[in-house]
């Protein structure tokens, strides 16, 4: 049995979805492909869009807020505000410190991290950091995806995966042995290539020829990440659990990554897990990166899937490539 002093525990989560919903049928319009295609590779029936203006730190504040009302806080009680994003609104300054301004977290240190699909975890990771050794008590860590901004809509091989969207999540230290337990954290920057966005960077300024080249839009080799994600999220499973002393059958319910129907069922049968233990909602929102398993997480506990003492196994993998698994006592 693993003991930490503190523990530190999920006490609220929000979440905010654009009201638009773009159809699988409404993509045959956009792109040559149809909903039987979409439906069959990946599981996908519809997904959120954003306005256009409509940022990321908009969605992430409206879920930060949520949180922190259910939490019974103020925005100025916030010591550390994380935000997890593949599409900051700006390149400079971090995303977080427009959702601290927004929000008005005055006495919080805010600061972006940059893990893509797995940034929810890396996040929840340095705010249990944080907590754990007395350098702040209280944290809001926002993972907050305007995937819509930076897909090639012109690609129908990745612009019919994504979805925008954004979850959100208050930590503090608990009084009990709930919270955060084991977590396993993974990068390989050497496979980099498989999902980027080539320019747009300090590296490859924006230019004519970036736009004309459409290289600062998403670029993805789905077979080599979908064979990747499936061994990097159930190795990652297996030493999470190993680390926090569970057998697999001590799960209770799993938030995988919502990337892809396929991708989640290959890993729960990779790693043993039942697919009755998993959590899946990547039918009605496609892949928000980051933002899948906070909205997710906030899915389960309005329809009363969530109680006291359940074990849960987090888990994700994304552009980095980076992935993780993280186990939490609820
Ligand atoms: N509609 C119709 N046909 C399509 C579409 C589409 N939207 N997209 C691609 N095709 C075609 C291709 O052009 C190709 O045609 P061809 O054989 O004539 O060349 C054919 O379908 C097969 O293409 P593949 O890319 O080989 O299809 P695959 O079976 O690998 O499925 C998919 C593609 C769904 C992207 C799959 O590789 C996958 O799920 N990969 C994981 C990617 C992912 O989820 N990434 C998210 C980011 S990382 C993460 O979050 C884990």
């Amino acid at each position: 049995m693993i003991t930490k002093n503190p523990f530190v525990e999920i006490v609220s989560t929000g979440r905010f979805l654009p009201e638009h919903v773009v159809t699988n049928r409404d993509m045959e319009s956009i792109v040559e492909t149809t909903d039987e295609w979409i439906f069959e590779r990946t599981g996908i029936r519809e997904r959120r869009i954003a306005p256009p203006e409509m940022t990321a730190a908009d969605m992430g504040t409206a879920a930060a807020r949520i949180a922190l009302e259910r939490a019974g806080l103020e925005p100025a009680d916030v010591d550390v505000l994380i935000v997890s994003t593949a599409t900051p609104d700006r390149l400079l300054p971090a995303t977080a410190c427009d959702i601290q301004a927004l929000i008005g977290a005055t006495k919080a240190v805010a600061f972006d991290v940059i893990g893509a699909c797995t940034g929810f975890l890396y996040g929840l990771t340095v705010a249990e950091g944080y907590i754990s050794t007395g350098r702040g008590e209280i944290a809001l860590v926002i993972a907050t995806e305007k995937l819509s901004a930076i897909v090639d809509w012109e690609d129908r091989a990745t612009c019919v995966l994504f979805g925008d969207g954004a979850g959100a999540a208050v930590l503090r230290s608990s009084e009990g042995e709930r919270g955060i337990l084991g977590t396993h954290h993974q990068s390989d920057g050497t496979l980099a290539d498989l999902l980027y966005r080539p320019a747009g960077g300090a590296a490859i300024p924006m230019d004519e020829e970036v736009l004309r080249n459409r290289t600062h839009l998403l670029r993805m080799s789905g077979r080599e990440i979908f064979k990747h994600a499936v061994r990097a999220m159930a190795d990652s499973s297996g030493k999470a659990l190993e680390r926090s002393g569970w057998e697999l059958e001590d799960v209770d319910l799993v938030f995988p990554h919502q990337a892809n129907i396929r991708i989640i069922k290959a890993t729960a049968r990779y790693a043993g897990l039942p697919m009755e233990k998993v959590f899946v909602n990547v039918d009605r929102y496609g892949n928000m990166s980051s933002a899948t398993i906070p909205v997710a997480m906030d899915e389960a506990i309005e329809e009363g899937r969530l109680h006291p003492g359940m074990n849960l196994l987090l888990v994700a993998f994304g552009a980095g490539l980076t992935w993780g698994a993280m186990t939490v006592r609820w």
